[in-house]
């Protein structure tokens, strides 16, 4: 194990990062792009799967060397793992890694069980390593604007929040991995899987929830042990109401939608674009990529922000905001706190609190009364 950052700033600001990626499957392609555009931050350099041809495949597409998990904890050169395996296969491994020595990263959920990701936190805070879990929209330009807002108080009190997550999946998804709706490997389904991103975007935004009431139904797939419906009502820590809606059976499948009202406005995400931004006495943004603009109207021009570069592009002169920019961004982030010897902004808390809201909603569909979070 190379030495972490903090024991010797100088020359760990220097050092990239170095990187192993576990489970070479749909989402690895994504993350390893991510690393390679991290030049000087991170560096990709080994991979792994418990299906040789598989791990074979993808180390030639992206020019790493295979490596089994055990030469990956034994190797001192490794920095890091980032774990893309089944989610019910996240804590153990990571576990193991922290125990080893690295760094880690996980995909979403952080794991499938509260008591699994309490068993990994604690594995982190006896390593003294890094952990983050993946959660990319929060490092949507858009997301961070209104994050941004909401800390100056722009739009008031929040008083009540509308989560809509109308996704498709097709029964041949399910049916494409035995792990894919399992509750062993899966955790639950258009809520655990899909839906967490913007579970962990509303808990980030609004902060926590206090109780939860809520159905849930698996009504067009089969062969799934999982909802593909959830419906809930919240009541947030903040007294403020909300409800949620996840779905992967909305043939053909919509954009995830966060609209946040408080006692001056309201902001509304679609998608990772803010939709529509209002703001009593002032400009009311509407239409994508307006976040400049939003924040500028927002903020009446006289604050630097997230976006301050931004300001003054026309919506077509924005750089658009592709698939995958946002795991680069959060690799950044961690690559980041590690040099810096802080927690990552999505740290294992946040994993965490995404994943017992979820369960507090299969509670309460399985009980028929409302679940208080502790
Ligand atoms: N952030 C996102 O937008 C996003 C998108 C898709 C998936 N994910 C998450 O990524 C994770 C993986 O999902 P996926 O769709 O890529 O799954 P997948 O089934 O396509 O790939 C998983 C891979 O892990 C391998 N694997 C399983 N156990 C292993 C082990 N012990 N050691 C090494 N390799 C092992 C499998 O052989 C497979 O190749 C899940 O947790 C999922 O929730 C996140």
């Amino acid at each position: 194990m190379s030495a972490p950052a903090s024991s010797s700033p100088a020359s760990a600001q220097a050092a990239p990062l170095r990187f192993a990626l576990v489970g070479c499957g749909a989402i690895a392609p994504t993350q390893a792009k991510a690393l390679q555009e991290l030049p000087g931050q991170a560096l990709l350099t080994h991979c792994c799967d418990l299906d040789a041809a598989r791990a074979a495949t993808f180390a030639a597409k992206h020019g790493l060397a295979v490596a089994s998990w055990s030469a990956i904890l034994a190797d001192p050169a490794i920095d890091a793992v980032t774990l893309c395996t089944p989610s019910g296969a996240h804590g153990e491994l990571a576990a193991q890694a922290l125990r080893a020595g690295k760094h880690v990263v996980v995909e979403k959920p952080m794991e499938v069980t509260v008591a699994a990701c309490d068993a990994l936190l604690a594995a982190q805070r006896a390593s003294g390593r890094r952990l983050a879990v993946i959660s990319q929209h929060r490092f949507d330009p858009d997301a961070r604007v209104v994050r941004e807002l909401l800390a100056e108080k722009a739009l008031g009190r929040l008083i009540a929040a509308d989560i809509r997550i109308p996704w498709y999946r097709t029964q041949e998804y399910y049916d494409s991995g035995d792990w894919r709706g399992t509750w062993a490997l899966d955790g639950g389904g258009c809520l655990m899987n899909q839906g967490i991103h913007t579970v962990d975007l509303m808990l980030w935004l609004l902060g926590p929830v206090r109780e939860v009431y809520a159905r849930v139904a698996t009504a067009a797939h089969e062969r799934i042990e999982v909802e593909d419906i959830a419906c809930a009502t919240l009541t947030f820590a903040n007294g403020a109401l909300g409800t949620l809606f996840a779905s992967t059976a909305c043939y053909p499948g919509f954009l995830a939608r966060l609209a946040l009202y408080g006692t001056e406005g309201s902001a509304i995400l679609e998608g990772d674009e803010l939709q529509t931004l209002a703001i009593r006495g002032r400009e009311t943004v509407r239409g994508a990529a307006g976040s400049a603009h939003a924040h500028q109207v927002a903020t009446g021009g006289t604050r630097s922000a997230v976006h301050h570069a931004e300001a003054g592009q026309t919506a077509a002169e924005r750089p658009v905001w592709k698939w995958g920019d946002a795991h680069r961004a959060q690799f950044a982030e961690f690559v980041q706190a590690v040099r810096e010897n802080r927690e990552p902004l999505v740290n294992g808390d946040s994993g965490r609190a995404a994943v017992a809201l979820i369960h507090a909603v299969y509670e309460s569909a399985r009980s028929g009364a409302p679940v208080r979070l502790a």
